[in-house]
């Protein structure tokens, strides 16, 4: 066979070969079999070329470089392509980088509700809760709070239309978890040591530091001898542990229906005075009112604003934030 013919054999078998591998191991049998430099079919070529005559040798050898460049590159390209498809397939690009976990976490409301249980439960206190949804002897009278007193204006409780009322009664949104306090004394004799946090509703123009709904903590403690002495211990502790140990608290004579007396809780915070909110010695018409003899046992009770404990901790100076459901904020707790 004539050396040219030989070789434009060579080529076009070769890049035939190469079209029909489909991997790269085909791939390298293929250059194994006609670019092998110890056996393979370029290295009988250059035997062949050996025997050109002097006057055939130039083109014939321009021919060789050339069936050889093209077979090689033919390779390289397909093999290239082979790779491709492959990462197509599976889908995965280890040199991409990875999707970031995001995890979620818990609102900073919930994280300040559960410190609190602990605390409180450390102190001895039982979890207790009570419905949101309430009658009026539960949210006022058995409270002391009487029929013409202000707390009742319709126009400051979320009041149900009133189709939606408990046995012909009217029915609100809890304005106070004080309810809870009756709830359990209605159910159980003295002593009484207990808790219970929640959402309580009152109509407000939404700012800084208001809303239309926000959490309580409320406490009540009965028995022989519990005194306001308990109840500013027992807040003292509180504080302290929630705030820090050198947190200042301070008590304000107030006035509340079902205390006698009646104390605003304070916190000392940049240089001033915040309320947390209100405390006293339960009167005894309360627990009258649920059955309890005030002659054989007493008790104090406190209501403090969940929120504000959290913002002064957390140095948040809106309110608002906590129901906005800013990723932005949240994230930071
Ligand atoms: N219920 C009161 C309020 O919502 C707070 C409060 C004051 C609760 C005195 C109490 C208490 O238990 O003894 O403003």
């Amino acid at each position: 066979m004539d050396p040219l013919t030989a070789l434009a054999q060579f080529e076009s078998e070769g890049l035939a070969a190469i079209a029909a591998a489909t991997d790269a191991a085909a791939l390298e049998q293929v250059r194994i079999q006609f670019l092998g430099k110890k056996q393979g079919r370029l290295k009988d070529l250059q035997s062949v070329v050996g025997k050109a005559t002097p006057e055939e040798r130039p083109v014939v050898g321009k021919r060789f470089n050339e069936a050889k460049d093209r077979v090689t590159e033919a390779l390289e390209a397909r093999l290239n392509e082979v790779a491709k498809p492959k990462i197509a397939a599976t889908a995965i690009d280890l040199t991409l980088p990875g999707v970031p976990t995001d995890f979620g976490r818990l609102h900073p409301l919930t994280q300040t509700m559960r410190e609190f249980r602990e605390i409180m439960a450390r102190f001895g206190f039982e979890v207790v809760d009570g419905p949101e949804l309430e009658d009026e002897p539960h949210n006022f009278n058995a409270l002391n709070i009487p029929l013409d007193h202000p707390a009742r204006d319709p126009l400051d409780n979320f009041y149900l239309a009133a189709a939606c009322t408990a046995h012909g009664k009217p029915v609100l949104m809890r304005s106070q978890t004080s309810t809870v306090q009756i709830r359990v004394m209605e159910h159980r004799p003295p002593p009484v040591r207990v808790i219970s946090i929640g959402r309580v509703y009152r109509p407000d123009d939404i700012d800084a530091t208001h809303h239309v709904m926000f959490h309580q903590m409320e406490g009540l403690m009965i028995g022989p001898d519990v005194t306001m002495a308990s109840l500013k211990s027992v807040l003292k502790m509180f504080a302290a542990a929630y705030l820090g140990g050198d947190t200042e608290v301070r008590f304000r004579p107030s006035f509340f229906p079902f205390t006698e007396p009646s104390v605003e809780v304070d916190v000392r915070w940049k240089g001033g005075w915040l309320e947390l909110g209100g405390a006293g010695v339960v009167d005894p018409n309360v627990l009258q009112a649920v059955g309890y003899n005030p002659e054989e046992v007493g008790g104090f009770a406190f209501g403090l604003g969940i929120a504000r404990f959290c913002m002064l901790r957390h140095g948040i100076d809106d309110i608002r934030l906590f129901y906005q459901n800013d990723i932005r904020f949240l994230k930071q707790f």
